[in-house]
């Protein structure tokens, strides 16, 4: 498959949530690249089986959660027929966030199959098992 894992990030944890996550689907059989919003290669979206998004929760701690840096998000070109993944990181409290980017993303013609907020301090021990959790549903199919 070919696989790709973009980010959005400000302060590094959802960029390395990417890094990870794009070494966690790494194989033979699967062709991977890991890219930022502002460095897309649109070509490489088309021709893509699979594509995982990230971007971090932004809120109020208590309420108002949503995606982080929608603006940015939006130039990521329409996504008909793609299945994706929406991934995001958290520092405390996610809130709904992750259901409301799996919105956004099909609001741009996604298909997705799974979406989740990763704590900021968890990233390294949760990455993997979502990441095989993903493959493991696609290939259950
Ligand atoms: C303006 C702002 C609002 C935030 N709101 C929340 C929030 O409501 N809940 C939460 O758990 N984390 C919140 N965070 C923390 C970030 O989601 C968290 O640190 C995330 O991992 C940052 O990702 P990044 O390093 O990729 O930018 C907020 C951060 C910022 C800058």
């Amino acid at each position: 498959m070919n696989i790709v894992v973009i980010h959005q990030s400000r302060s590094g944890n959802t960029k390395k949530a990417a890094e990870l996550l794009g070494g966690a689907v790494n194989s033979p059989e699967n062709k991977v690249t890991v890219r930022s919003t502002e460095n897309l290669d649109f070509k490489e979206l088309a021709n893509a089986d699979l594509i995982f998004i990230g971007t971090w929760v932004d809120g109020l701690i208590l309420f108002g959660h949503r995606p982080g840096d929608i603006g940015k998000l939006n130039t990521i070109p329409p996504l008909w027929g793609k299945t994706v993944v929406a991934f995001m990181t958290h520092a405390v409290n996610p809130g709904k966030a992750a259901s409301k980017f799996a919105n956004f993303l099909e609001s741009k013609g996604a298909n997705v199959i799974s979406s989740r907020s990763i704590s900021k301090s968890k990233i390294e021990s949760e990455i993997r098992p979502f990441a095989e959790e993903v493959l493991a549903g696609l290939s259950s199919h």
